[in-house]
């Protein structure tokens, strides 16, 4: 095995959403190294411009490549929306968006209309209504931003009245377009499951970070880069403010053993 295969994968998010991916590809590759870094001094991402979220995103792509990793997942649908395109060739290792291969997959299924929630950033973009109607015009999508649900997660508010007024109002919006399947087009939504499916069967909504773990695990392969399987994994956390908050709020998800590190690039 050269020394590619053995180096690390990032993940990266503004904060505990992405947990919702990595603890996908873990439980698949539980023997690779992972690196998290989670942009909570700068989060939320979807109410940043796009030239805001193209710097924070070089700042931690830069990272990652001092780092030496092989691969680096955007385990955040507004960058995958906003900052993929413009920098998909400018780095030495693999980088996995999360909407263009899941949007395949849905416009496969048998259904008419999709709903999508996400951030503000990736509504704006109308990249998962591009994506899905570009393998099937014939699917309608209807998207809507919860611009408060991100806040709601990071601060481990999943259980509160105000947070369920909030989920209440965007599934009254959303209930009224009649979506066969609603896509939580952002990865901090999953950890609302429960209060979402008080509105709709827990069925209908899809969370993309199970299909996106397959597709990257899929594709490593391909592309030789999956590290020796007997080797020992590990994982290491990192955040740009806030670590404790971050790893008490990440826990419905994942449990991580230490505190992550501060790192930010001011
Ligand atoms: N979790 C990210 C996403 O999937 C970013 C959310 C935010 O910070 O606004 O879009």
């Amino acid at each position: 095995m050269t020394r590619l295969n053995n180096s690390p994968i990032g993940f990266f998010d503004s904060g505990v959403g992405g947990v919702t991916v990595f603890e996908q590809l873990k439980k698949l590759l539980p023997n690779e190294i992972y690196i998290y870094f989670g942009d909570t001094m700068n989060m939320p991402y979807g109410e940043k411009t796009p030239e805001q979220l193209l710097a924070f995103t070089k700042n931690i792509f830069n990272f990652f490549k001092s780092k030496n990793v092989k691969a680096v997942v955007m385990a955040c649908n507004t960058t995958s929306a906003v900052v993929y395109e413009k920098i998909k060739d400018e780095y030495p290792f693999a980088i996995y968006p999360i909407i263009q291969p899941v949007t395949k997959k849905i416009s496969q299924m048998p259904v008419k209309r999709i709903g999508i929630f996400a951030t503000p950033a990736t509504v704006n973009s109308h990249c998962y209504k591009t994506e899905i109607q570009k393998n099937n015009p014939d699917i309608d999508v209807f998207e809507i931003a919860c611009p408060s649900w991100v806040t709601i997660v990071e601060n481990g508010e999943e259980k509160t009245d105000s947070a369920r007024l909030a989920v209440k109002e965007k599934m009254d919006e959303m209930l009224k377009f009649l979506p066969e399947k609603i896509v939580l087009g952002c990865t901090h939504y999953p950890y609302l499951l429960d209060v979402l499916s008080e509105f709709a069967p827990k069925d209908t909504f899809i969370n993309p970070s199970v299909e996106v773990a397959d597709i990257i695990k899929n594709d490593l392969w391909a592309k030789n880069l999956l590290n020796n399987q007997d080797m020992e994994g590990s994982e290491e956390f990192y955040v740009s403010a806030n670590p404790e908050k971050f790893q008490k709020s990440a826990s419905i998800f994942y449990e991580i053993k230490s505190t992550p590190a501060l790192k930010n690039f001011i």
